[in-house]
């Protein structure tokens, strides 16, 4: 059977290009802002320089958003009967890449810069990054569609609130977004038909 395993990886090796996967840095989990004040700074912002996000900034981003931080796999964000069911794929400039908390690292998915693909709005191209949160439907158990959209669209929400939180304490500027070609957004990411993208949240440094 391991040339049935070569058939489905093969596709997304082509597709990933020259693009390895990405060790990111042991994120820091101490410092930063303290918590009334990063409430109190937390906003939505639509422009955006075009700076790169460094290593550390993007490990300590992607941890603080849905790493785990405690030794049986439990994460910064809760989720509806801790069913994990939660992607983040992260778009830049060098190709879309899936966060995998266990490992604390980036797998490619394509070397595409698909980060004008996440969202209907012109700014969305100029961030550094593009984050799409996508529901695994496969891991959500047998309820309905309803309770399934409801459940992944809270946990999406934790989520989307600690990136805010983050960047309010270190400066970076973020908008969380609904306004998103879904079906053609899921097309350009290969993603399976029981994967649902839920929203996207640009995050980027602030334009002078
Ligand atoms: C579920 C949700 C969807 C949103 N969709 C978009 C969007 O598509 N485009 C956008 O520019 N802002 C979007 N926003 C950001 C809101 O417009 C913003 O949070 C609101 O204006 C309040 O501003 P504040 O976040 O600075 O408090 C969305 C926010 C939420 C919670």
């Amino acid at each position: 059977m391991r040339w049935m395993a070569a058939i489905l990886i093969l596709p997304a090796l082509c597709r990933a290009g020259d693009l390895g996967p990405v060790t990111l840095p042991a994120p820091q989990k101490t410092g930063g802002m303290k918590l009334m004040q990063a409430l109190n700074e937390r906003k939505s912002t639509r422009e955006f320089a075009t700076q790169k996000l460094p290593p550390q900034v993007l490990s300590d981003l992607l941890w603080a958003a849905w790493g785990v931080n405690r030794p049986d796999g439990r994460r910064t964000a809760p989720s509806a009967s801790n069913r994990q069911e939660m992607d983040i794929y992260v778009a830049t400039a060098d190709g879309l890449y899936l966060y995998q908390a266990k490992e604390h690292r980036l797998q490619p998915v394509t070397s595409d810069d698909l980060r004008g693909s996440t969202g209907t709005q012109d700014y969305v191209k100029q961030a550094a990054v593009n984050l799409v949160y996508v529901a695994d439907l496969a891991k959500m158990g047998n309820g309905s569609a309803e309770s399934k959209a409801m459940y992944s669209g809270a946990d999406t929400g934790f989520i989307s609130q600690n990136v805010y939180l983050y960047c309010a304490s270190e400066g970076l500027v973020t908008v969380v977004r609904a306004s998103v070609d879904r079906d053609a957004l899921a097309k350009a990411m290969h993603l399976r038909p029981d994967q649902r993208i839920t929203l996207a949240q640009s995050v980027g440094y602030p334009k002078k």
